[in-house]
């Protein structure tokens, strides 16, 4: 039986892209490790390249060791002689090592004669891994006499920056060569997921597939342009790419290549045509200078330019909906837990968030009918939701807004005032102005309620970020007319005043608070909306200071606040008509900074929430009063506050998990102390 304790001599066979990295790992982690290759060139490079590597990582602080004494564990193997057959001293390499990692060119044949040859010269219980990315571990396991030792271990490009290894489990891969497989990668420094099945593409590469070929056939019917895509997907889902920007920058034949085998082998998805077309031409991206994107010369990488502004034209649910088709498949299949579906997903792909993640927060009913419009958009192509996203949609668990979905979610709790709705969304509040048949209209008994929800949330330490919106159609229309009847200039200054001193005190906020405006923002709903900290607007917002009309001047900081967000004519222009503007108007006088469709409102306005709810707490702080009370001094004073609170920061915990995390390659935790 193999077991972790004997592994201290470990063979790498492949010095190329992957090989040398892993090699790299080995090392690092303290084992002797051959590296083989067909000729000394070859090994050559690939030390070269561990070496370079190697110092950067010295040179950075996060290898304490010299990166002589790291290379002093690597011995070089030539394993084939002229007339390719497998030299004495890779028999003698295989006969002194304690575990195996293939990383050869991706053909069965090749692979196969390789663990032919070690399995006959090994010792006994040794772990035969292979790092493949598209062949099934089976077929490379019946090569040889003990399939129950060979086991997938799927590294990502490049080894020693990428933190996801796929271990898989062939047919007759044991259990324990599993996990002793598992415990190898984690020594790597790695952060392994188990593959129980050994399906085509495993996990990553099976959403990676759904998710591009679904934005490529989209592209192709000429539904929406790939720049629109592109825009969503980097804007509106914050992946770290483009979908055609990655598959310029991996390489379209890349893509080609591994979707072509992976359906070979019984994934059911139609190719779309566009990349073969790309793929027939020749323009395979970056490394040919032109792909989807155009690059100055072959090879030579310039980032493209994406327009932010087109994120808007492409629902973000219809890219993602059959990727997590195809995570609820790999569920319904028991190949991965769901946990480690998301962990790959994020580690291997760099999506900012889980599969299940996403669904959960989209809604499932809102993927089952992306489901559908996709399948009539595009034909019949298997986006037949599993029964698995049926069944969810029709039990009601339907995500975070169900309190169930993938993942369970504490309920949430509601707090309902006379003017105003409290929400605890953990780590998220929101409050929605409640008065929907008066259009959210802001009476005194508003201005109270909302000062004290404000107090008391602001001391809530499992509250990070405050959301406010509207019930109904407006954000608010204004300050409540109806209670002006008849008040006394004494009344209206106290009113003015009071409201002000709520404006303040949501600027000088201890926690962000993000403005969701959803319709009609006007008068003093654009003064409330204007001293909160990011305003995101749907389509359909309406704003405006329409005051002058009644023989009044705005009294809620409108005069002070709407100067300073979009200067002094625009101000005026907007105060002394008392017209209206359109969201698309406002965003781009810098009103507001953000417009999406009146659907997605909800949705990106937590999702910017809860990204802002991860960062720390104190920091966020800081950097709130630094820009709010340096805007309103001069710079020397501003700066002086800067470099206090950046000094005052060093103070806390939170610096010290930010920078640890930071090293170590792992995600902070703060805790706001
Ligand atoms: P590569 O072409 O860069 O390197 C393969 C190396 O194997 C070459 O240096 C070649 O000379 C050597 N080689 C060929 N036959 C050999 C033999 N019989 N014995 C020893 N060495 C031999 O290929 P790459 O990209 O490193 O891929 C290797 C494996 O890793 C493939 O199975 C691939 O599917 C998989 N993979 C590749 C990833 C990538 O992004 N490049 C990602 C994950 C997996």
């Amino acid at each position: 039986m193999p077991s972790i304790d004997k592994i201290k001599t470990i063979l790498v066979i492949g010095a190329g892209t992957m090989g040398h990295g892993i090699t790299e790992l080995a090392a690092i982690a303290g084992y002797k490790v051959y590296i083989a290759d067909i000729n000394n060139e070859i090994i050559k490079s690939g030390l070269e390249k561990i070496k370079w590597s190697l110092s950067k990582l010295h040179e950075k602080g996060s290898l304490k060791e010299s990166v002589d004494s790291v290379m002093s564990r690597i011995i070089p193997v030539v394993n084939t002689d002229s007339q390719g057959n497998f030299t004495k001293d890779f028999e003698n390499a295989i006969k002194d090592s304690d575990m195996f990692i293939e990383a050869i060119p991706e053909r069965l044949d090749l692979k196969q004669n390789l663990f032919k040859f070690i399995d006959k010269n090994r010792k006994a219980d040794t772990i035969m891994a292979t790092n493949t990315s598209s062949l099934p571990i089976t077929e490379i396991a019946a090569a040889t006499s003990a399939p129950e030792l060979v086991v997938g271990m799927h590294f990502f490009n490049p080894p020693p920056l990428m933190p996801l290894v796929e271990i898989i489990k062939g047919e007759k891969t044991s259990d324990e060569t599993v996990s002793v497989t598992y415990q190898i990668a984690k020594n790597f420094g790695k952060q392994p997921v188990i593959v129980k099945k050994d399906v085509p593409g495993f996990i990553a590469n099976r959403v990676l597939a759904r998710f591009l070929n679904t934005a490529c056939w989209l592209a192709y019917k000429g539904f929406y342009s790939t720049l629109e895509i592109d825009s969503a997907v980097r804007y509106g889902l914050n992946f770290p790419m483009g979908a055609f920007e990655l598959a310029d920058y991996s390489g379209i034949d890349v893509f080609y290549f591994v979707n072509k085998a992976m359906i070979e082998r019984g994934f059911k998805m139609k190719h779309c045509p566009l990349f073969e077309q790309k793929f027939n031409a020749k323009e395979l991206g970056m490394k040919t200078g032109k792909g989807f994107y155009e690059y100055p010369k072959p090879g030579a990488y310039v980032r493209p330019q994406i327009p932010k502004e087109l994120a808007n034209k492409v629902d973000p649910v219809l890219l993602l909906a059959p990727a997590v088709n195809e995570g609820a498949w790999l569920l319904e299949n028991d190949v991965a837990t769901k946990e480690d579906i998301d962990k790959a997903v994020m580690l291997g792909l760099g999506w900012p968030k889980g599969l299940f993640e996403f669904a959960d927060d989209f809604g499932i009913d809102k993927i089952n009918t992306a489901l559908k419009q996709l399948k009539d958009l595009l034909g019949d192509q298997d986006f037949e939701p599993t029964k698995m996203l049926k069944d969810m949609e029709s039990k009601n668990e339907l995500g975070r807004k169900t309190g169930k979905g993938f993942y369970e979610y504490k309920k949430i709790e509601e707090v309902s005032k006379k003017t105003i709705l409290i929400k605890y969304e953990k780590p998220i509040a929101w409050i929605v102005l409640n008065r929907p048949n008066r259009l959210n209209a802001i009476s005194p008994d508003m201005i109270k309620e909302l000062g004290e929800a404000l107090d008391e949330l602001e001391l809530n330490d499992d509250i990070r970020v405050l959301i406010i919106t509207g019930a109904g159609r407006a954000f608010s229309a204004g300050a409540d007319v109806t209670a002006f009847a008849g008040i006394t200039p004494m009344q209206a200054a106290i009113f003015s005043k009071k409201f002000q001193e709520l404006t303040l005190k949501m600027e000088f906020y201890a926690k962000p608070i993000i403005i969701a405006i959803n319709g009609y923002a006007l008068g003093g709903g654009l003064e409330l909306s204007m001293s909160g900290d990011i305003r995101i607007a749907s389509e359909n917002a309406l704003l405006g200071q329409p005051e002058i009309n009644l023989g009044f001047i705005p009294g809620a900081g409108g005069t002070q606040r709407l100067p300073r967000l979009v200067g002094r004519g625009q101000s005026k222009l907007l105060i002394f008509t008392g017209d209206n503007i359109s969201a698309k108007d406002a965003y781009a006088l810098k009103l507001i900074d953000k417009v999406v469709p009146p659907e997605r409102l909800e949705q990106e306005a937590r999702d910017l929430a809860l990204k802002i709810s991860e960062k720390p707490p104190l920091a966020l702080m800081a950097a709130k009063l630094a820009i709010e009370q340096g805007l309103e001094s001069n710079i020397w004073a501003g700066l002086n506050l800067e470099a206090n609170l950046f000094g005052l920061l060093f103070s806390t915990e939170d610096v010290a998990e930010g920078v640890t995390a930071f090293l170590e390659k792992k995600k902070p935790s703060f805790k706001g102390k």
